[in-house]
């Protein structure tokens, strides 16, 4: 194992970043343009599309020449961005504040390859929590999965948040046309009453069924949502006992069994995550239950084979695998362009949760500001990800794109062929059109437009640059080849800084002020609450007038 995740040299005093930098100035200096590099290099279009897997990824149309791509490359080099993937994959405890292994890839591994954590293989584990998975939904459709009342289950509700949600729903959507109907799936997450009274609408209690996902299992969203479904099915079921409600009609997920037995559920419907599973890297696990309960065994199980697909391409291909390039990129312009944000624009509506899944697996990874050795980071680490879905996109935040004073690096997304159940009569045609549009897009942002004598309101600069993702269609592989290269970006993005992407102690301090406000707010009082800072106790005595008014 490298020494890198206990670095302590600064990535931005290297060699190879001081060139990357000089070489960013005099690209900028002498004026670099998207269409001059086109022009002077008839192939640049062929030459910067790449092929993994079903994807084809164009990445001609960024501020990049031969020699920015040598020097990236040189900083992945000098980072040890090859090695750090190489660890990961096999098991060494990357997560250093935490100190544990990060095996997502090993959820959709080949099952006779060994992957070890602290001594043993993980990979038989994985395999019976997969078949376990299995036979729960085989079950499930085969309405041999009962309520307590006896009646079959046709609803089943996963209760979760973060990585325990946004994952499963976003391929729920975006396998939409994969859907066994068996079973209604839904999502509810938010603390907000809202959330559960609207996911539970026109649903009965006795053919409803809970998976209650929390790696932790004590995540305070997630238990008051399953508290409030539990008397929920209790009283559905007739003011029933809140013990054989539960029993019933609750299964967990998590890496802390004691805590859902404690909750009620019983132990043999708990299923396993493990601690050497990020929960925003989990849905190839258990975490994915709910959405295996949606699409069935077999899509799911082509849904991880499309992740491994990814996974191999990067572990035979170290030193220069795609999502290297995509990383590298990306570190490009946020580092050496001072671009702050990157657009994630499917042009797909099923893929419309894309970019939210997108933004935690970023920001929560590698949002951060000092490095795996504690010291504070030399450079700025994660862009805001940020986007919509393609064409609604275009009437809304496009103008910026195209005509705003910053620059924003978009990832395009889209299919060359509609998804296979939307058969209405000029679905083809409108598919066309949605291509048309994306490619228009890329296009418009990279060239602008040539009229320099134009009324300077109606004028694009052009040279903004974008990937274009294009896949054959929205199948279960493909689905999980994005989310692989994605989740690869990620590692290579943190590697260059040398940050840890797997803990996420940023989002600890406001769950215990939550914790201490809330008390304040329960009090009917309304007395003066002591313990706040000055500007949170004015808004909790604001909020005790105001609900009171
Ligand atoms: O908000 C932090 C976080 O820990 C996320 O990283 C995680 O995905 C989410 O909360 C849910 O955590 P758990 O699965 O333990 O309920």
């Amino acid at each position: 194992m490298s020494d890198i995740h206990s670095a302590t040299s600064d990535i931005t005093s290297t060699p190879a970043w001081v060139a990357l930098g000089r070489h960013a100035q005099e690209l900028q200096a002498e004026g670099v343009n998207m269409a001059d590099l086109f022009e002077a290099d008839s192939d640049r279009a062929g030459r910067c599309t790449t092929a993994v897997g079903d994807l084809i990824i164009d990445w001609s149309r960024h501020l990049v020449t031969e020699t920015t791509v040598k020097l990236l490359l040189a900083l992945a080099a000098e980072a040890g961005v090859a090695q750090r993937i190489i660890d990961m994959m096999s098991g060494h405890p990357v997560n250093t504040t935490e100190k544990r292994a990060v095996l997502h890839t090993a959820l959709r591994s080949d099952p006779s390859a060994a992957v070890t954590v602290d001594g043993s293989n993980v990979m038989p584990a994985i395999a019976a929590e997969h078949q376990r998975m299995a036979a729960f939904v085989d079950a499930l459709h085969a309405s041999q999965r009962l309520g307590a009342t006896g009646q079959s289950i046709r609803a089943v509700v996963n209760i979760g948040i973060g990585g325990s949600q946004l994952g499963p729903a976003m391929a729920h959507e975006a396998l939409a046309g994969f859907r066994h109907n068996a079973v209604e799936c839904r999502f509810v997450s938010n603390v907000d009453p809202a959330s559960l009274a609207d996911g539970l609408a026109g649903l009965e209690a006795e053919s409803t069924l809970f998976v209650v996902v929390s790696k932790g299992f004590s995540t305070a969203e997630t238990l008051a949502n399953a508290r409030s479904a539990q008397a929920w099915t209790a009283a559905g079921l007739g003011d029933a006992d809140i013990t054989q409600a539960t029993r019933h009609h609750f299964v967990a997920v998590t890496a802390n069994r004691n805590k859902a037995q404690a909750f009620g559920i019983d132990p043999a419907n708990i299923f396993t995550t493990w601690d050497w599973v990020g929960g925003r890297f989990s849905m190839g696990s258990a975490a994915g239950l709910t959405l295996m309960a949606a699409i069935g065994p077999d899509n799911f199980k082509e849904m991880l084979e499309g992740m491994a697909l990814i996974d191999a391409h990067v572990s035979t291909n170290p030193q220069t695998p795609v999502p290297m390039f995509l990383g590298l990129l990306s570190v490009w312009y946020r580092n050496f362009w001072g671009c702050q944000t990157r657009a994630v624009v499917p042009y797909s509506h099923r893929l419309r949760l894309f970019g939210v899944w997108l933004q935690q697996i970023i920001m929560e990874s590698n949002g951060k500001r000092v490095r795996s050795d504690g010291s504070p980071l030399g450079c700025d680490s994660a862009e805001i990800v940020w986007g919509g879905v393609g064409t609604d996109s275009q009437h809304s935040f496009h103008q910026l794109l195209h005509q705003g004073t910053t620059v924003v690096p978009a990832d395009f997304v889209v299919m060359a062929s509609c998804d296979t159940d939307v058969g209405s009569v000029d679905a083809q045609a409108r598919h066309k059109a949605l291509v048309a549009n994306c490619f228009a897009q890329a296009a418009a942002l990279a060239f602008g437009t040539s009229d320099t004598a134009a009324d300077p309101h109606r004028q694009l600069p052009g040279n903004r640059p974008s990937t274009v993702i294009m896949a054959p269609r929205l199948t279960p592989s493909v689905l999980g080849q994005l989310v692989s290269l994605y989740e690869h970006l990620i590692v290579v993005q943190g590697a260059i800084w040398g940050i840890n992407s797997f803990d996420q102690f940023g989002v600890e301090l406001g769950k215990t002020l939550a914790d201490s406000i809330v008390d304040d707010l329960l009090d009917d009082t309304g007395t003066q609450p002591a313990e706040h800072d000055p500007s949170t106790a004015n808004l909790i005595s604001h909020y005790h007038l105001l609900r009171d008014s």
